[in-house]
């Protein structure tokens, strides 16, 4: 457990930075990280698509890491910061990761589309053109029951253009 973490019987009070903007939550220590970015911080963008941690609909950047947020308690994020889907648009625009999907058609649904963004948006922070293989290696905990991924292929190499374009 994180010393920054007081424990108090199963409870524990947090601080995490959430798309850039600080929170202290007062949680069960088994409250999952999912859990804490959509009922305490009511920030729904982060989907739950199993009970497996099988479809990837709850990933999220920790400390510049993709995570699958079910799998992660909230306790072990004390003290980091997240990216959700939230924090990708700036100002207003989207960012172009987001257009990128949207232009290519790149979902249909849009379930797990959260977590394709954010798994997205941590390949390009390491691969500014990446190839076939590391796309796809990039999205592999991430399921999508619509396209057939086609158009995602299609949309995350648009993202890497559009990213490099500014
Ligand atoms: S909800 Fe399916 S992997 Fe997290
Ligand atoms: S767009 Fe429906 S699950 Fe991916």
């Amino acid at each position: 457990m994180p010393e920054t973490v007081a424990e108090t019987g199963d409870r524990v009070t947090l601080r995490v930075k959430v798309n850039g903007t600080e929170h202290t939550a007062r949680i069960e220590s088994r409250l999952l990280l999912v859990e804490l970015l959509r009922e305490t911080l009511d920030l729904t963008g982060t989907h739950v698509g199993c009970d497996t941690s099988y479809c990837g609909a709850c990933t999220v950047l920790l400390n510049g890491r993709a995570v699958k947020s079910c799998t992660v308690l909230a306790a072990q994020a004390d003290g980091g910061e997240i990216l959700t889907v939230e924090g990708l648009a700036q100002d207003g625009k989207l960012h172009p990761i987001q257009r990128a999907f949207g232009e290519s058609y790149g979902l249909q649904c849009g379930y797990c589309t959260p977590g394709l963004l954010l798994s997205t948006y941590q390949l390009l922070q390491h691969k500014k053109d990446p190839g076939e293989k590391e796309i796809r290696k990039a999205i592999a905990g991430n399921t999508c029951r619509c396209t057939g991924y086609m158009n995602v292929f299609k949309a995350i190499r648009m993202a890497a253009k559009l990213s490099k374009e500014g």
